[in-house]
């Protein structure tokens, strides 16, 4: 009974972000969770310079253009094309591959005050294999803030919760003063996935990526540069 009358809850408040989406031209549900992260982190200021990691079809690019209004710059990534938005600069790629780490830098040519990375691996169905997937892609999110990501700038990024977080956490720890995590509330409440608010980068600590990718028995999804 209570599944039931959670699944009610569940499509209900899919279908009430989902409309909402289409009546604020909205390009995707996931702006809500940016825009609740947002409102409570403060991770947006006018001005400010983002960069978007797996920003197709562009709901966050949209918020973060909104909230860094007038003067801001926001640049998005994704392996999909991402429809032209008025303002705001995308390329097609894939982050884990050095050629399009090499293509952000290039085009952004400087800091930025705020790293988003809403990467999600292909879902396998497979809870420890999407998990362990999701770690990598935000691993490869972390190596982009290594190199692009101002003194105090912040990253939110999304990871599927598991038994590799607190690793994960940790890296986080030793480069922001403050990391948190989140659920907000347009995340569907059946999901692992959460966000994880980091603010305060520290911008001098330089671990090599490969030195924390996830453990041995799961080598298909070692990162392959490392790079500094
Ligand atoms: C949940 S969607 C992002 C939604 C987006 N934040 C929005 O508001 O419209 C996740 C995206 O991550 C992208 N992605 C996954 N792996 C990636 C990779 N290695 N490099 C770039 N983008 C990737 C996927 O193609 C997908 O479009």
């Amino acid at each position: 009974m209570a599944d039931l009358h959670d699944r009610w809850v569940m499509e209900r408040r899919n279908e009430h972000y989902y409309k909402l989406a289409k009546k604020l031209h909205y390009r995707s549900r996931a702006s809500f969770k940016l825009i609740q992260i947002d409102d409570r982190f403060n991770i947006f200021g006018p001005g400010d310079s983002v960069v978007d990691l797996g920003a197709c079809p562009g709901g966050w690019l949209q918020v973060a253009q909104e909230r860094t209004w007038p003067n801001g710059r926001v640049i998005g990534v994704d392996l999909r094309y991402i429809k032209p938005l008025e303002g705001v600069e995308t390329f097609v790629g894939d982050i884990t591959e050095d050629s399009t780490m090499m293509e952000l830098l290039r085009r952004f040519g400087g800091k930025a005050d705020v790293v988003l990375s809403d990467m999600a691996p292909n879902i396998a169905g497979h809870y420890s294999t999407d998990h362990a997937r999701s770690i990598d892609l935000c691993m490869y999110a972390v190596d982009v803030c290594d190199r692009i990501l101002k003194k105090e700038g912040k990253l939110v990024m999304k990871v599927f919760m598991g038994d590799m977080f607190p690793s994960l956490e940790r890296e986080l720890q030793k480069r922001f003063q403050s990391v948190k995590v989140h659920s907000p509330d347009a995340s569907r409440p059946t999901s692992s996935e959460v966000y994880v608010i980091c603010k305060g980068y520290l911008a001098k600590t330089r671990v090599k990526v490969k030195d924390v990718k996830p453990k041995e028995e799961k080598p298909e999804f070692t990162a392959k540069g490392g790079v500094f």
